[in-house]
């Protein structure tokens, strides 16, 4: 196994498991910077983690665009948010759709890690975003569950960060 571990980090949780993982197989973890699918060519085991933001996961479109020239590799993605891992069932389908569109899905298998978010460190951007969210619903009359999430997921403040939860993503890339 030739593995590589890429990562998108505004605040560092990613980064965090990007290193525990690249520990653990004893490879290097690389900053998605300007890299493209060439770069990648080396490597017959990627491992990509992003930030979600708004369901986004920070940077994959190095993989999701480039799929039909990583085949033949195995492919892990992982993701790391705020959403408590009892949200994940739904939620988790909604990131899958939001990033993986048509059967690109199919081809990578996805994990998803609690984050960290604590609001002295974020930018002036996100905070105004993340407030803006919160009262657009709050101002909802009659909010789904999913919007009473996000009100509260606005105001979350900490790190969820866990090593051990990298022990699936490890036993897939190692199968
Ligand atoms: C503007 C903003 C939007 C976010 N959107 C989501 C989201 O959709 N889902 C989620 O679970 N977490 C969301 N988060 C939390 C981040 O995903 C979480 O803090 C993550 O660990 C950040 O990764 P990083 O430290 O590598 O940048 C959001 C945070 C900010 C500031």
């Amino acid at each position: 196994m030739n593995p590589i571990v890429i990562y998108k980090s505004k605040y560092g949780s990613t980064k965090t498991y990007a290193e525990w993982i690249a520990q653990e197989l004893s490879c290097e973890a690389v900053e998605n910077k300007g890299l493209k699918a060439e770069d990648l060519e080396p490597y017959d085991t990627i491992i990509y983690g992003g930030g979600l933001y708004a369901e986004v996961i920070a940077g994959v479109t190095l993989i999701t665009k480039n799929l039909p020239k990583l085949q033949g590799k195995k492919i892990a993605v992982f993701t790391t948010g705020i959403t408590p891992l009892s949200c994940r069932d739904y939620y988790d389908k909604m990131v899958m759709e939001k990033n993986f569109k048509g059967d690109s899905g199919t081809k990578v298998k996805v994990f998803n890690f609690m984050g960290k978010m604590i609001t002295q460190e974020l930018s002036l951007v996100h905070r105004t975003a993340l407030k803006a969210l919160k009262k657009l619903m709050s101002e909802k009359e009659n909010p789904t569950e999913m919007e009473k999430l996000l009100i509260t997921l606005c105001d979350c403040d900490g790190d969820f960060t866990d090593r051990a939860a990298i022990g699936e993503l490890l036993d897939y890339v190692r199968e």
